[in-house]
This record gives C-alpha cells, sequence and structure tokens, in this order.
C-alpha cells in the first residue's frame, strides 16, 4: 500500500505533491464507492475515532461522521459546549481520557492555532486537524482543489482568486498552500484591512478590486467574513462590504468568460455571495460538499495506514 509522509494531518503545509495524489487518487475510489446504492466498505472496521469539537461546525463535523461510518469505523463525538471542559478540564487531559477509552484515531476543531500540533506532541493517535483557529483546514483545502480539479480537468496552471476575509481565514491559508502546490497561480482580493501585511511573501498576488480579481481568474473561492473573529471594525458596515466586494450574477454577467464559484460554508447570503450566484451555473458548492466526505474517507483510511504499518 502506498503511504502518507506524515502520520498526522495537520496542515497542508506539511504535506508532500505526492500525499496530495495519493489522496486525490483514494478519494476518486472513495467517491465511486459512496455513489453506489451500498454505500458503506468494511476498511477501518475495528478503528475507533473520536471527533472532538471546540468550535462550531456543521459541513466538517457531519462529514466527518459521514466518512468514518462509510469506512465502518466505529465513532464517538465530543462537542465541548456540553462537556467537562466547561467545569475547567485541560485539552490534554480531556482528549487522555478520551484515549483511555481506547481511540485510534482523533478529528479536532479548536478554536486556538497550534491546538492539534500541541495534541500531536503528547499522545499517540493520529490526529486530523479539522480547523485550528485562523491557522489551517487542511481538508477543506484538499475537497477544494479536489473539486476544482473535478470540474476543470487540473488545478496546474489555473488563476484561482480567493475573495473575502483573508485575515480571519484558516481556509486561505491551506488553500494558499494546496493550490500552489499544485502549480495554480493564486490571487487574494478584499479589502486591505482584511489582507494580512506581509501574505504577499507566500507568493500570491494582491487586488483589491473585486471586478479585476474576477476577470482574471478561472475559479473564484469565496470567503465568509468571520465576524465572530473580528474584535475590531474592519470595515463601516455588512452593506458596504457586499457593496464592494459581494459577489452576484449581474458581476458574473458582465466577464467575458465564464468563471467557476466556490465557497467553503457557511454563506452569508447577501454579504460576500448573491443567492443568484450561490445557486448559479457557475456555483461548485454542493459538488464540494459531497467531495469532502470522499476526501475525508481517504485522509482516514490513509491516515490508518501509516499506524497499522508502525505496529
Ligand atoms: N467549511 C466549514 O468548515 O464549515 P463548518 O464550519 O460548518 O464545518
Amino acid at each position: 500500500m502506498q503511504q502518507l509522509s506524515v502520520r498526522h494531518l495537520l496542515g497542508i503545509k506539511d504535506l508532500t505533491l505526492e500525499d496530495i495524489s495519493l489522496i486525490f487518487e483514494t478519494a476518486d475510489n472513495f467517491k465511486e464507492v459512496i455513489n453506489r446504492p451500498i454505500k458503506k466498505v468494511p476498511s477501518l472496521r475495528d478503528i475507533t475515532i473520536a471527533n472532538i469539537f471546540f468550535e462550531n461546525s456543521t459541513r466538517t463535523r457531519l462529514s466527518f461522521e459521514l466518512a468514518e461510518k462509510r469506512l465502518s469505523a466505529d465513532v464517538v463525538n465530543f462537542s465541548s459546549s456540553n462537556s467537562s471542559v466547561k467545569k475547567g478540564e485541560t485539552l490534554l487531559d480531556t482528549v487522555n481520557n478520551i484515549l483511555a477509552m481506547k481511540v485510534d484515531m482523533v478529528v479536532m476543531r479548536h478554536a486556538s492555532p497550534g491546538a492539534p500540533h500541541f495534541l500531536s506532541r503528547h499522545i499517540k493517535a493520529n490526529i486530523v486537524n479539522a480547523g485550528d483557529g485562523t491557522h489551517e483546514h487542511p481538508t477543506q483545502a484538499l475537497l477544494d482543489t479536489f473539486s476544482i480539479r473535478e470540474k476543470l480537468g487540473e488545478v496546474k496552471g489555473k488563476k484561482v482568486a480567493i475573495i473575502g476575509d483573508i485575515m480571519h481565514s484558516r481556509v486561505a491559508l491551506s488553500n494558499i498552500f494546496a493550490l500552489q502546490k499544485l502549480g495554480a497561480e493564486v490571487m487574494l482580493c478584499g479589502p486591505k484591512t482584511l489582507i494580512p501585511r506581509h501574505i504577499g511573501e507566500l507568493g500570491v498576488k494582491i487586488e483589491l478590486d473585486v471586478k479585476k480579481a474576477l476577470q482574471w481568474c478561472d475559479v473564484a473561492n469565496v470567503l465568509r467574513i468571520q465576524l465572530e473573529r473580528q474584535h475590531i471594525k474592519y470595515f463601516p458596515s455588512l452593506r458596504e462590504y457586499s457593496l464592494y466586494y459581494g459577489i452576484n450574477k449581474n458581476l458574473l454577467d458582465q466577464l467575458d468568460k465564464k468563471i467557476v464559484i466556490m465557497h467553503p460554508g457557511p454563506i452569508n447570503r447577501g454579504v460576500e455571495l448573491s443567492s443568484d450566484a450561490a445557486d448559479s451555473e457557475h456555483s461548485i458548492i454542493m459538488n464540494q460538499v459531497e467531495n469532502g466526505v470522499a476526501i475525508r474517507m481517504a485522509v482516514l483510511y490513509l491516515l490508518a495506514g501509516t499506524k497499522l504499518q508502525e505496529e
């Protein structure tokens, strides 16, 4: 069996191009499986996976749980909001208690950047980062680039504009790393206040005019304004943001080519993306969600393989 170069999926930064290709090829097979009448395979029978979420999630949590169940793993779910974290228990104590119940893999979302990296230094189980604060969201970037490959044939050579709240987005950073490893050109677009000052050093283009960004790109990955992470005012109002940076069907119809619209969700409809654009023929947003299950099946299956090799 071909193997990943890593034991944990903490970030796209740690993956090689060969790792990403292996994940995509494995996801191709699992996508075929989940479209069969019988969607389940026994690949992770006898593996127990804990999904531990310290931050809200709809897509990622459900997608991981479904991926685990399609692979026949045993699944336990933990949400911090109704747990002993509320009584003061530390992250390490929480996870060690879960692991004492013989858990093999941990899928974790946490508000603190680096939380899964910290855990990986202290516990033996494989860890999958399901989003750590404003840092990385690796499975989102894998499903995003997998969806571009599916729609346009390949990622190499494509021009991808990431538009919106770059400053507070873990999706942006993971996408930059994944797109560059796969040979795409990346542009970031948004108000200057929402673009980190030194991010150009990663080799990305910066554009403040959304019309120019849309005219340049083959794919626009539109990001949510993350009000919950904004502790100061970065722009005057949501109405003004929408006026200058909101993407709608009218803007898309003015382009001299047809571009692909993506969004990781959840969408603030009418703010960064209008309904007539989100639900248009340009959009592959629901394909992203479907592909998320196949990508997460591939990641879990391949990481479980690294554990078996060690034993
Ligand atoms: N894309 C994404 O991470 O969505 P959730 O926050 O709903 O998991």
